[in-house]
């Protein structure tokens, strides 16, 4: 008779379970939000926004810091404002959301996707080394989901070739390295608030840097090429500064309303961090006991560590399943409001990422050939996505510790019924579907 409940067998949870659910808000954001409503400050250079963004940069310990759009328009920024352009080189993960190499050639550079540590999913300092040419300009590290490279490393590499390091820090809201915070490690950083992460708005975006000069020119860039401007000044500048510190831009603000829903969020932050990174802590001790369970790597380091996905991998040799099996399986098991995936699509065949779908990317016929995706390897994060990976989104961290068991327990079950899991009829994750966000 079949155990598993995805054959027909009882499931640990039922459907009618209560999970905790994301995004999250409170009475205080509903006040800050009708405020702004009847304020008339709705944009452009708010005071909700400044406010948001000191204390946002003092939280991860960045000197300086401003909102934009989007995490997209962040990286995009944050290229732009190192003079980063036409053919220069930048290494970027291979395993990462689109976003990260599109934005390199949407500002005319070269994406090198450069293949990722087994263990964390986060950038191979080694293989990046061995990427490095006379045309590298910059590193963008993506810290992933829930785990960090060697920063330390990452760090000295960049100094050593006279790189530019980048942070995309769209998961890790609330990481710090050494008791210094992600985004502040790097010569600017580019965050999302998109609504799936652990700070959110619904959409918007956020950069930090270490010098004025960068400051002002991030300011310039996304705010239609003006030069910077604050009354009250603000991080401690002058009120303006002229023409000779701006660059063309676009439009690339937010609104009041995100900056008053981020400071809500903001305000329980890091307490909404300690509660995954403790629970995340937890739930891996317990994957630890099981055989063929493989938590993901967390470097002593890491003094906090934020989460956008909760992951963990299968060791495929012992148990002979792949995780398209494992992650249906679970997800009947256990009905969580956002399922268990498969990580992100290798940027070597993404759906999302096909720079030689526009023309305008069309520079020269070298170019185009440097820019097409398919001319890079990235066997780890292949097997990361095709075989060994599972990832579900870090709102199941926010549960009570007796859920968490439930999710070790249901983990353990599939092991201990490993023969039914490997007779389903599911392929590996289909490549190019690109579903996760
Ligand atoms: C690693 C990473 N970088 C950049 C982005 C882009 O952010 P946004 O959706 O705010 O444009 C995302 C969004 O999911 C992301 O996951």
């Amino acid at each position: 008779m079949a155990k598993l409940a995805i054959n027909g067998g009882t499931p640990l949870c039922g459907k009618g379970k209560k999970w905790a659910k994301w995004p999250i808000s409170d009475e205080k954001d509903v006040q800050l939000i009708s405020k702004v409503t009847r304020s008339n400050r709705w944009s452009y250079d708010g005071p909700v926004e400044w406010q948001f963004a000191e204390a946002f940069a003092k939280y991860q310990g960045a000197k300086f810091g401003l909102c934009c759009a989007n995490g997209t328009v962040g990286i995009h920024m944050a290229l732009e404002s190192l003079g980063i352009g036409a053919y220069d080189e930048v290494l970027v993960p291979g395993m990462t959301w689109q976003a990260t190499a599109a934005a390199c050639v949407d500002v005319n550079a070269i994406p090198v996707l450069v293949d990722i540590e087994p263990d964390t999913w986060n950038i191979d300092v080694d293989a990046a080394e061995a990427a490095i040419t006379k045309r590298t300009k910059a590193i963008i590290v993506v810290h992933l989901y829930g785990a960090m490279t060697d920063m330390d490393r990452l760090m000295k590499l960049c100094k050593k070739h006279n790189l530019y390091l980048i942070e995309d820090c769209a998961h890790q809201h609330g990481s710090f390295w050494k008791g210094r915070g992600v985004g502040s490690l790097g010569d600017v950083s580019s965050w999302s608030f998109q609504e799936s992460k652990v700070l959110s708005s619904g959409e918007g975006g956020f950069n930090m840097c270490k010098t004025k000069e960068q400051f002002y020119k991030l300011y310039s860039l996304r705010n239609c090429g003006r030069p910077y401007e604050a009354s009250p000044a603000v991080f401690g500048l002058k009120k303006k500064v002229g023409f000779e510190t701006a660059l063309q831009s676009g439009n690339y603000r937010l609104t009041e309303w995100q900056a008053a829903i981020l400071l809500g969020g903001l305000g329980r932050l890091d307490q909404q961090v300690k509660l995954r990174d403790e629970n995340a802590q937890y739930l891996n001790a317990q994957l630890a006991k099981i055989p063929g369970i493989l938590p993901m790597r967390r470097r002593k380091e890491v003094t906090q560590q934020s989460y956008f996905n909760f992951t963990f991998r299968l060791d495929t040799k012992e148990l002979k399943v792949i995780n398209a099996q494992f992650s249906a399986a679970l997800n009947a098991e256990l009905s969580t409001p956002e399922a268990w995936e498969v990580p992100y699509d290798p940027l070597n065949g993404c759906g999302l990422y096909k720079p030689l779908t526009k023309s305008r990317h069309n520079l020269g016929k070298d170019y185009w050939k440097a820019i097409n995706p398919a001319r890079f390897k990235l066997p780890v994060c292949e097997d990361a996505n095709q075989a060994s990976g599972m990832a579900v989104h870090h709102v199941l961290l926010m549960n009570a510790r007796k859920d968490i068991d439930v999710v070790a327990a249901a983990v353990k079950k599939l092991v201990d019924n490993i023969e039914e899991v490997r007779k389903l009829n599911i392929g590996p994750a289909k490549k190019y579907q690109a579903l996760s966000r």
